[in-house]
């Protein structure tokens, strides 16, 4: 780490939005204005990087954003900034606002182009410090324990699980709760805890359409029971999940005909009703937080790095830095985290192993 001093900064939200990207970006303002930097806020994620839309943004301007949702900033998913052309616009737009230090705040996808955009920046001996934060509700993100708006989401879910089984006990009736996460089953398995439902249905349980079928009878049977049944079902079911909630119930009701049990279903998809709202309290935390890191890592040069939140580090795994005014935060070479995430999608990282067998253990009664 250098000690060098804190360059003009320009912040941007990229991806899905996630609750807690506007805290993060407040956060940003704040304690680089009292480090005595300039923050450029720019619009609409990377598209308004390549097409020079920011401003300044002072600690007046951001007055509020803790409370906010979406991005106030906007977000994109941006195709031009995948091209190399694209990056090369947005390296030069940085330089022409004297820009010395980005922070991209966003997911999988948006932290990929920070590493690509770093990459460019050095290859062309431009001096540039790029820091992701994670943010987004899937929690698909390595290298971190929660991601911002993981948290909000997690609340979402769980208070419209609260409503759907208020209606689900009146009628007696099954209903598949489907939730956002894209392909990482977290919101669902964790949402189904809390929420207490009878099961959940996620991707990296490996079960087929069949198995799953077969599963959701059982679950039903026993709810039904006469002797002691409690004559409603909830199940949580992830949108990675290859079958879509539609077909499911469509096979289901095909099956509980067959079988004679005369249960009524419905499938109720959250979908972007997740993603929106207030942030939570430990989301403006959290985003507070990290924000504060992604400053000071900048100021002492670190680059090419992403802020994580309170991993619980393994002894075999990759080694981060610990952010020495704060031990909650770790600081990861963006290449750990792009690897490790991809072993998280794909089912294979000890973290996605960790929650299913924690799921499973804990939590015994959200399987047949
Ligand atoms: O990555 C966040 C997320 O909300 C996923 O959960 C979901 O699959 C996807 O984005 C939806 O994307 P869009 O808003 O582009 O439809």
């Amino acid at each position: 780490m250098t000690n060098s001093p804190l360059p003009r900064l320009a912040v941007l939200t990229s991806g899905g939005d996630a609750p807690g990207m506007n805290p993060a970006v407040r956060a940003v303002v704040g304690v680089a204005s009292a480090l005595g930097a300039e923050v450029i806020g720019v619009r609409r994620g990377y598209q308004g990087l390549i097409e020079g839309d920011g401003a300044p943004l002072s600690p007046r301007d951001v007055d509020g954003w803790n409370r906010r949702g979406g991005s106030i900033l906007g977000s994109s998913r941006c195709a031009a900034f995948r091209a190399p052309d694209g990056r090369m616009t947005a390296l030069r737009q940085l330089q022409s606002w004297g820009v010395g230090g980005l922070i991209v705040i966003g997911g999988n996808g948006s932290l990929t182009g920070a590493r690509l955009l770093g990459a460019l920046a050095e290859s062309e001996g431009v001096p540039l410090c790029v820091v992701g934060l994670p943010a987004s509700i899937d929690n698909d993100l390595a290298c971190t324990s929660l991601s911002i708006g993981v948290d909000t989401a997690l609340n979402t879910i769980v208070e419209a699980c609260d409503r759907i089984l208020d209606t689900a006990s009146s009628h007696a009736r099954t209903f598949v709760v489907e939730v956002m996460g894209r392909d990482c089953g977290y919101l669902a398995m964790t949402a189904a805890v809390a929420a207490g439902a009878d099961g959940v249905i996620f991707r990296e349980a490996g079960l087929d359409e069949d198995e799953i079928l077969t599963q959701l009878e059982q679950i039903i049977r026993r709810a039904y029971d006469p002797a002691g049944g409690k004559h409603r079902v909830l199940v949580v079911k992830a949108e990675g999940v290859d079958v879509s909630s539609q077909r499911l119930k469509t096979l289901l009701d095909a099956r509980l005909a067959a079988s004679n049990l005369p249960v009524e279903t419905r499938v109720s998809v959250l979908g972007h009703v997740v993603r929106g709202g207030a942030p939570s309290a430990t989301d403006r935390l959290i985003a507070g937080r990290l924000g504060h890191a992604a400053v000071r890592a900048i100021e002492r040069g670190m680059s090419d790095i992403m802020c994580g939140w309170h991993v619980l580090r393994r002894p075999d795994g990759p080694q981060p830095t610990v952010f020495d005014l704060d031990p909650y935060v770790t600081f990861w070479p963006l290449e750990t985290v792009l690897t490790e995430t991809d072993r998280i999608v794909d089912g294979t990282s000890e973290v996605t192993r960790w929650r299913v067998r924690l799921l499973r253990e804990a939590a015994p009664f959200l399987s047949a």
